[in-house]
């Protein structure tokens, strides 16, 4: 046993474990197959033994295992334990590919990438900005030319305004010169800024090219890689020009989120509490009790033992909900207004797109607005009686555990309603309201259900947090 314990690099009590139910499992296989032929019972050669042990201790062992220090030959085997996949599939257009989560996995870009392109793929372009490409870039570049890629590297500027008109001439003007081919791929390495400004050069150059998506901060690893949304904002407004460009592969290494900003985590936790709150009462409780036990540093979820396979785990579990969301929805049909309609991922952006707008957006991160966003339709909810007071209060505990917010009761609630009268999701010029049955649940509501009044007092209610939450 014990010898096995250190081949696997797997604690004894858990090989044992894990011996127990293969034995178990077996003896039934064995009888099933003793009836089907009439022969005797089957037995295994060493190899065959080794390697179904193996595969019943990654069912076993996934969750809890993390394996601390390891030795090369052994990455391979360790992957196998811990990397959490999700294939995403959208019928409608017959496109499949795979998210991949683990920590350390940057450094398989290359190898991953050629799976994903097969070998037409030569030349690989590199979207990222300094701040992340000084990061994480030398790893991706090394893995990739290791795969036979031709690599060249196009850093844009960093934020929100250069996802613009410019910076997307500008790549692509990069894609010509560096004779980028129909085969060939972009690769994005940074938040959503840089994926959706990628996404859409990829999707416009040569009428579309293929595309793999390296999201490093957590709002892009759980929303914005996953659904196929690229775009650039204009002076018209934000992300109103853009394209469905499903990636090849999303490669998410958790290890980035290390050097992510406290801020930025607090955001990518709001977007995570809002996919729970909307659609999946489960992933809402999961991605509680994760902040709950690690805080919101992506630094302790990585140190502390065990975390780093939930942390994981839990960004895989926030991939599959939008993932299945996406895949009923692309494009988010105007006429559907039920559960499972893509609509029901702006939970909470009615108001935080109107908080942006009247800060100029220099206020709030995206997600931190979408933090208060989601407390007025929650307050909304309350007043049409559709929600229980509890289940708002289970609400503003979520949103409390993603960090601090940047105050937000200082702004005037009719400035707030003038700005969400412009917001692009209206239909007709009505407000479309995502609210809440219960934590899990939401309803689609007209904006001529929402009176004035009880807009007031929600955006009263919603936008105060004790001062000690705010920043
Ligand atoms: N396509 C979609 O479906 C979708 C969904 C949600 C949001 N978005 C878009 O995503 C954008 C917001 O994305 P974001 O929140 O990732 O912001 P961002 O891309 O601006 O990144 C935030 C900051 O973190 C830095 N950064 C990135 N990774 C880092 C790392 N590992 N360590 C340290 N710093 C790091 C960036 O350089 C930047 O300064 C918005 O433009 C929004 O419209 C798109
Ligand atoms: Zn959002």
């Amino acid at each position: 046993m014990a010898e096995l314990s250190a081949q696997f690099q797997i604690r004894e009590s858990l090989l044992r474990k894990a011996l127990f139910v293969f034995n178990r499992s077996d003896e039934r296989g064995k009888e099933q197959q003793s009836k089907k032929s009439g022969s005797g019972p089957r037995t295994h050669c060493a190899e065959t033994f080794t390697t179904k042990v193996w595969s019943t201790a990654t069912k076993i062992v996934r969750p809890w295992y993390c394996p601390q220090v390891l030795d090369v030959q052994d990455t391979a085997r360790c992957r196998v334990l811990t990397m959490q996949r999700v294939t995403v599939r959208v019928p409608a257009r017959e496109i499949k590919f795979e998210i991949r989560i683990d920590s350390g996995l940057i450094s398989e870009i290359g190898e991953a990438a050629r799976k994903a392109l097969g070998p037409g793929a030569r030349r690989a372009a590199l979207i990222s900005n300094r701040k992340v490409f000084d990061l994480f870039g030398e790893k991706v570049l090394r893995a990739l030319r290791s795969s036979g890629f031709d690599v060249s590297v196009w850093l844009m500027k960093d934020g929100e305004q250069h996802k613009s008109m410019r910076s997307l001439e500008q790549a692509l003007t990069f894609f010509s010169k560096e004779g980028l081919e129909r085969n060939d791929v972009v690769v994005a390495l940074g938040g959503g800024v840089v994926g959706d400004l990628a996404g859409f050069a990829a999707a416009t150059y040569l009428r579309g090219v293929a595309f793999i998506q390296v999201p490093t901060t957590l709002l892009a690893q759980i929303d914005a890689s996953v659904g196929g949304k690229t775009g650039i904002n204009t002076a018209a407004g934000k992300n109103l020009v853009g394209a469905f460009q499903q990636p090849r592969l999303v490669l998410i290494d958790t290890d980035t989120l290390q050097t992510l900003p406290q801020r930025e985590l607090t955001a990518g936790w709001c977007e995570a509490i809002k996919q729970g709150a909307a659609g999946d009462r489960k992933l809402f409780d999961r991605t509680v009790r994760l902040l709950r036990s690690a805080g919101t540093h992506a630094s302790n979820v990585q140190h502390a033992r065990g975390m780093r396979i939930n942390l994981a785990a839990t960004i895989a579990a926030h991939c599959r909900f939008k993932a299945a969301i996406v895949s009923g929805d692309e494009r988010e049909a105007i006429d559907r207004s039920d559960r499972r309609s893509r609509k029901i991922l702006n939970f909470g952006h009615t108001t935080a797109h109107a908080l942006e707008a009247v800060t100029n957006y220099r206020r709030f991160r995206h997600g931190e607005a979408v933090g208060y966003g989601m407390m007025v339709a929650a307050e909304i909810s309350k007043s049409l009686g559709m929600l229980k007071p509890d289940e708002l209060e289970l609400l503003r505990g979520a949103v409390r555990a993603c960090g601090p917010l940047p105050q937000a009761d200082d702004i005037e609630s009719d400035e707030l309603i003038g700005a969400m009268k412009g917001d692009k999701k209206s239909v007709g010029g009505q407000i479309k309201w995502v609210l809440l049955e219960a934590v899990g649940r939401a309803r689609i509501v007209d904006g001529r259900e929402v009176n004035r009044r009880a807009l007031r007092k929600a955006l009263h209610d919603g936008l105060q947090m004790d001062v000690k939450e705010t920043i």
